[in-house]
């Protein structure tokens, strides 16, 4: 996490206006009252994730579906948070009642968000996923402080990862505010599978980003699309489909390796 980006990201006045107008105190203190950076072996109480990125259309809401279909497919109880104005996956639960066995999606207020993750953390067990609007908005900083891990999606193209460089930034700097150390990763998106040129030069700009990123990438496939049509997740849909069967193998495979960083979480420092 300490590497250099050679990707140039100027601190637009924007993000400045957000980075100083996140209450800096109210995040410490919600990220010492859950000690949310914990090692989380066991997952108790619960581990939260959040799925952001400044970009929009990255495959934020797309992604923590699908990990949600699959941690609730092994089992977990997984509840969605669901922070965009916008409420992607809100709307998709209320749209597809009674076929998301295991998931609870919850559209949630920014005002309140820092008070219910709290609430819920405490009450929930398994996981708690945040899907986070697209913008640098104080949410944003906010949710990536406060979860065990934080993913931002990211096409293999350089504004999506400029736009990551950027959040990395502002939630290490955070961090270090608070005595929160940052379990932040990249998740490659929409790649294509035969690996054109430009992917493989952009993968060079990732490399160089620092930011630790999945091995696990996920490719651009209908079955990943589709979710929003059926309300299926790859892991809800019947496994008779290639393109079902691969997205499902890739989703396993992440999973593993989400686990795995979660069990990484650096231990807690004294909040400040
Ligand atoms: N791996 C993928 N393969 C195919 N299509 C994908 C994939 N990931 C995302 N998409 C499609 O890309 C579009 C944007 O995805 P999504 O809504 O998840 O992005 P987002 O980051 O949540 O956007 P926003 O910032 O607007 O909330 C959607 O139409 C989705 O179906
Ligand atoms: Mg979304």
């Amino acid at each position: 996490m300490s590497g250099v980006t050679q990707i140039h990201t100027p601190i637009s006045p924007k993000m400045r206006f957000y980075s100083h107008s996140v209450d800096r105190r109210a995040c410490a203190a919600h990220a010492a009252s859950m000690n949310t950076s914990a090692p989380s072996s066991s997952f108790a109480p619960c581990s939260i994730i959040a799925f952001a990125s400044p970009k929009g259309g990255v495959g934020k809401s797309t992604t923590c579906a699908c990990l949600a279909g699959s941690l609730a497919a092994r089992g977990h109880s997984v509840t969605i948070l669901d922070l965009d104005q916008n409420r992607t996956l809100e709307q998709w639960a209320k749209r597809f009642p009674g076929q998301l066995k295991g998931i609870t999606v919850e559209g949630v207020d920014e005002d309140a968000f820092l008070d219910r993750i709290r609430e819920l953390y405490h009450q929930a067990s398994g996981f708690i996923l945040i899907d986070v609007a697209g913008a640098f908005h104080k949410t944003t900083i906010a949710a990536a402080t406060i979860a065990h891990l934080t993913i931002s999606p990211a096409k293999l193209s350089a504004p999506d990862i400029i736009e990551a460089v950027k959040l990395n930034r502002e939630i290490r700097q955070l961090g270090e505010k608070v005595g929160k150390p940052i379990n932040h990763r990249l998740l490659l998106n929409e790649v294509s599978p035969i690996w054109p040129t430009y992917q493989r030069a952009a993968l060079v700009d990732v490399e160089r980003s620092g930011i630790p990123r999945f091995e696990t990438v996920i490719h651009e496939r209908a079955p990943y699309a589709e979710l929003f049509l059926t309300g299926q997740t790859p892991h809800m849909a019947e496994k008779t489909r290639e393109p079902i069967i691969k997205a499902v193998a890739q989703l396993d495979a992440l999973t593993d390796e989400v686990l795995a960083a979660l069990e990484d979480a650096p231990a807690m420092k004294e909040a400040a």
